[in-house]
């Protein structure tokens, strides 16, 4: 996995490098963005479920409460380093800075109207990989319904973190948020 992703951002990187093939990276097929952005968000989400579930299984879910968070890990910087910047968002958002902005939100719609599937969007600067999120069983322990699936100690520590947390309420399949990839067809390496 790894090494397929080195080399998909070989491909893309060396693309953006040279101002000759500058309009290379534009032209890429979305098929290569989709591929990219999947890999990354494969990648980053497995790194944020496994310290979620180690911290769970030492600490329980209030204590596992600041491991939901992707900027928590290395690899975000990372690939903000080669140009890629990844986050989540949501309109019913824990953290404020994950509010969804008006791209994310027209996804979010389209989303709910012509149901969940990873798109690409291409603006002047930038190509946008963008996936939706969907609640899964575990989830709910942090993303439920308060007092029914979030024990009172999860919730006071969210509380605590997150005054002005929307992110309760969830069922298994909802649409949670988004993955939201961006890749910089400007950047200068
Ligand atoms: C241990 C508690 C916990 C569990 C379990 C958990 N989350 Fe979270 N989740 C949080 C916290 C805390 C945040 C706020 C993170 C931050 O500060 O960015 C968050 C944020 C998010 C966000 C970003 C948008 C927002 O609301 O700020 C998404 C999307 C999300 N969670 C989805 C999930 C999904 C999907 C699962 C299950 C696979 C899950 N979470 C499991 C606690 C949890």
């Amino acid at each position: 996995m790894l090494v397929s992703l080195a080399a998909l951002i070989f491909v893309v990187i060396s693309c953006l490098k040279r101002p000759a093939e500058k309009t290379d990276a534009a032209t890429l097929p979305d098929s290569v963005y989709l591929k990219l952005g999947d890999q990354l968000v494969t990648l980053t989400f497995d790194t944020l479920r496994d310290a979620l579930t180690t911290a769970i299984g030492q600490q329980g879910f209030a204590y596992a409460v600041s491991f939901c968070n992707e900027k928590a890990y290395p690899l975000t910087t990372y690939y903000q380093e080669e140009g890629i910047t990844i986050r989540r968002a949501s309109d019913k958002y824990r953290n404020p800075q994950n509010i969804a902005d008006s791209l994310e939100s027209a996804l979010l719609d389209q989303f709910r109207t012509a149901g969940p599937a990873t798109r690409i969007v291409r603006t002047e600067n930038e190509i946008h990989y963008i996936k939706p999120i969907l609640v899964q069983g575990m989830c709910l322990h942090c993303h439920g319904t308060p007092g029914v699936e979030i024990k009172p100690e999860t919730l006071i520590a969210i509380a605590q973190k997150y005054q002005t947390d929307k992110a309760t309420g969830y069922k298994e399949g909802d649409l949670r948020g988004l993955w939201h990839v961006v890749f910089s067809k400007n950047k200068k390496h």
